[in-house]
């Protein structure tokens, strides 16, 4: 195989963007195999914008066509597990989109049916891997550079989206098409980098609002309190209404700190002793007189790194290297098991608020479908987004 032929299925705003990277070029190594959605308006769409390429109405029969090596799944979130599944069945490459699936248990048989076919590659959309400033960080942090690890905080409110954004597809923030909102569609992103770099949270306990400011059935505004093996707390908090949005990351050591601010630029401090150390040898006052001084180097240096990336370029980079796996077996920056980890913490964040309590992961996995299966069933009956162009049930 010289290239890889992509299948996308979903050809909707995702898969469209990936189809028009592979179909100009973009993408080294991979090349537009074929296209399936199961809405007929974007089977026109993709009719008429690539008339070569072929389109199946039914992904199976994508997968069965012999036209793809590849596919990744652009296609509503609960049914990532499925597809990533019935690919790596056929040995057809799988790279599924962020989240790995709604829930872990979903999340889970397809890491074991992964498992048990090594030779065929299995890829995460995990797109802010590939930002260098994270692989960094990671790096730093694994290296023991800022010492252990004694507090994490991401508020990360900049994923502004209006109520139009919401109206746009009736599976959107609804319990059974998106099976939550903020924490399962744009969050994942932050929730699987802070566990890459600092590791899982033993413990969430959390604070999450429903249609808080949107007319939507699931969370809008989280705010979660994580405590970890080793003792070190944390707090994440995210949100879908703040139009002036904060992107602040900061990790704070025995040894030094991480401050991260836009995901672009990260301060660097690395203490010269241990806090621990210092607290024994050292006086608040000698502290404060170094610090605030001229030579603070004395007790701690300072390195500041940035770097801009253009938008897409990281899409870009995950499917190069999902295709150099295929191809040359280069290790992938964002493997398909990796996926579990960001929705085992956004299951454990919802599980504590709706049961009211702090929990330890693993959970009952069988607890959070019954209750998430609940609140579907819930939602049937009373529907709370608006309808395009309707009147919401609940007036
Ligand atoms: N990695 C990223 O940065 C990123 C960005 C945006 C979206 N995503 C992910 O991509 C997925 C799709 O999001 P989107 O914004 O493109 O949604 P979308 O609603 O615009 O597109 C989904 C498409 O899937 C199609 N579809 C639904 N069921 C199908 C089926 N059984 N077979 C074939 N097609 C089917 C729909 O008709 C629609 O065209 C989501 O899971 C989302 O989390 C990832």
């Amino acid at each position: 195989m010289k290239q890889v032929r992509m299948g996308i299925i979903g050809f909707g705003a995702e898969g469209g963007v990936y189809a028009k990277f592979l179909s100009e070029g973009k993408v080294e190594n991979m090349v537009l195999g074929a296209i399936s959605d199961s809405d007929p308006t974007k089977k026109a769409a993709a009719r008429q914008i690539y008339p070569d390429v072929p389109f199946y109405d039914n992904y199976i029969d994508l997968l069965e066509s012999g036209d793809v090596d590849a596919v990744v799944t652009c296609i509503p979130h609960f049914l990532h597990p499925e597809v990533g599944m019935e690919a790596l069945k056929r040995d057809i490459h799988a790279l599924v989109e962020k989240p790995a699936g709604v829930y872990t248990k979903q999340v889970r048989e397809l890491n074991e049916l992964a498992a048990a076919k090594p030779e065929v590659t299995f890829g995460i959309f995990f797109n802010q891997r590939m930002n260098p400033l994270y692989q960094k960080l990671k790096e730093i942090v694994e290296n023991g550079e800022i010492g252990a690890i004694r507090r994490t905080n991401w508020i990360i409110t900049t994923w502004w989206r209006p109520q139009g954004y919401y109206d746009q597809g009736a599976w959107r923030a609804t319990w059974g098409g998106e099976g939550g909102g903020v924490l399962v569609n744009q969050a994942p992103h932050q929730l699987d980098l802070l566990q890459w770099i600092c590791g899982m949270p033993k413990k969430v306990y959390s604070n999450l609002k429903y249609g808080y400011q949107r007319s939507i059935a699931v969370e809008d505004d989280v705010t979660a309190i994580l405590d970890y093996d080793n003792g070190a707390t944390g707090v994440f908090v995210t949100c879908t209404h703040d139009v002036l949005g904060t992107d602040r990351f900061e990790i704070l050591g025995d040894k030094g700190k991480i401050i991260v601010e836009g995901s672009k630029k990260a301060t660097i401090k690395r203490l010269n002793k241990t806090e621990n150390e210092m607290s024994s040898t050292m006086s608040q006052h000698e502290v404060m007189r170094v610090t605030m001084g001229p030579n603070p180097s004395d007790i701690y240096t300072e390195e500041v790194l940035e770097f801009g990336s253009q938008w897409g370029t990281q899409h870009i980079a995950v499917m190069e290297n999902f295709a150099e796996n295929i191809l040359e077996g280069t290790p992938l920056i964002a493997p398909g098991s990796d996926g579990i980890h960001g929705v085992m913490l956004a299951n454990a964040i919802h599980l504590s608020s709706w049961l009211g309590k702090e929990i330890e992961i693993p959970f009952n996995e069988d607890l959070f479908l019954a209750e998430l299966n609940k609140r579907i069933e819930e939602e049937k009956a009373n529907p709370i987004k608006v309808p395009i162009g309707g009147v919401s049930a609940n007036g």
